[in-house]
């Protein structure tokens, strides 16, 4: 068998997108203008929602929507066992304690358990959708109304995802997504905070920009989390093209799906979308059939290699073992899936995977 070098991600930087970036040099205003706002317009109006904060970068974004919502020191905030790092970051950064809850064999929040984490101290649910597959919205916010308990949505990875026709990032009081180069749709850094709720939204806004909320009046503690002009830029051609971008993915999505033997994939929820964000698989004999695609020049993401509170800067906050989130951290692989990956490329990755044989489960 041929040899290939295959990366795990590309971005997706369109001569449109180079174009763009050149306009906003040439316009010799590059910081936060009227580029940013034109992506945010954009945005909140493919979301279907009304506001949109551009920040510098999706960490940026969920620190202003627990700004937003008011977490402070020994707030308990519940957070999935699965997650990245960003999403206990977050609460840290605002003196919360991160309290974790397990997911369920859809990789994201077991809803049933929430419940039992719930105390008067409870502050905020941050909810994420792993890898772009999309959590239960109907319980999450079920609970949330019940509790009086904001949902926060780290969009980060769901951006293009839909739950029962409305699209993800927008279920939360407060909500975000990340343009990391990673992302389906990227500024290479950059983020976006969403709500429906116009104070939030004025805040949200003030706190992107050191507090401000008129000139050199500072009434919260914010930072300095401007997006730029110059990749707000970029990011508005990607999102003409988005849904095509999104076809595309969800078409190599099926060719892997149609021709992978022995793998298992993380569980969807009907009447949901998946961007695929990651493409997973889940495997008995992971850290094997890992070091044998790394070996045949195939690079891949372990997403994520342990529970969250499991990470050394967590590990104070709970000694708790969340079985579930374990067990998908030990059998997931997530393998290259970005627009330039050509049919060839696929067929080697999946010859590859079923040349290691079965016994993965
Ligand atoms: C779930 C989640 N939250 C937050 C972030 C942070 O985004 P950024 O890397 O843009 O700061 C990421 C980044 O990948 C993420 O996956």
């Amino acid at each position: 068998m041929m040899y290939m070098k295959i990366p795990w991600s590309i971005p997706n930087i369109q001569q449109e997108d180079k174009d763009a970036l050149q306009r906003v040099i040439d316009s010799e205003w590059y910081s936060m203008g009227k580029e940013v706002k034109n992506f945010e317009d954009k945005t909140s109006s493919y979301l279907n929602i009304k506001y949109a904060v551009g920040v510098n970068n999706g960490t940026a974004a969920l620190d202003v929507a627990l700004k937003c919502v008011g977490i402070g020191q020994g707030d308990e905030v519940i957070i999935p066992a699965l997650t990245y790092i960003a999403t206990g970051n977050a609460v840290l950064y605002n003196g919360g304690i991160p309290v974790f809850v397990d997911v369920d064999d859809t990789l994201t929040i077991d809803t049933s358990l929430i419940e039992e984490k719930i105390t008067d101290k409870t502050k905020a649910i941050i909810n994420i959708d792993l890898g772009g597959n999309v959590s239960n919205y109907y319980e999450l916010l079920r609970i949330s109304k019940k509790y009086d308990i904001p949902l926060i949505v780290d969009g980060a990875q769901s951006f293009g995802s839909e739950y029962h026709g409305v699209k993800c990032c927008t279920h939360g009081l407060v909500n975000m997504t990340s343009f990391h180069a990673a992302k389906i749709l990227t500024t290479i850094e950059g983020g976006m905070v969403f709500t429906n709720d116009q104070e939030l939204y004025l805040k949200a806004r003030a706190i992107r920009n050191q507090g401000e909320s008129s000139k050199y009046i500072h009434s919260y503690l914010g930072n300095n989390y401007r997006m730029m002009d110059l990749i707000a830029a970029i990011g508005s051609p990607q999102l003409n093209r988005f849904e095509e971008t999104l076809n595309q993915r969800r078409a190599k999505v099926a060719y892997y799906k149609e021709h992978l033997k022995n793998v298992e994939y993380p569980k969807e929820i009907p009447n949901t979308i998946n961007c695929y964000f990651f493409f997973l698989i889940l495997v008995n004999n992971r850290d094997k059939l890992n070091s044998y695609l790394n070996e045949n020049g195939i690079e891949t993401r372990i997403a994520y290699p342990m529970p969250i509170n499991e990470q050394p800067v967590f590990r104070s906050f709970s000694k708790e073992t969340f079985a579930m989130a374990k067990k998908i951290s030990e059998s997931v692989i997530s393998l290259p899936i970005y627009y330039k990956l050509t049919r060839k490329e696929q067929d080697y990755i999946i010859k590859i995977i079923n040349k290691f044989g079965g016994g993965f489960l």
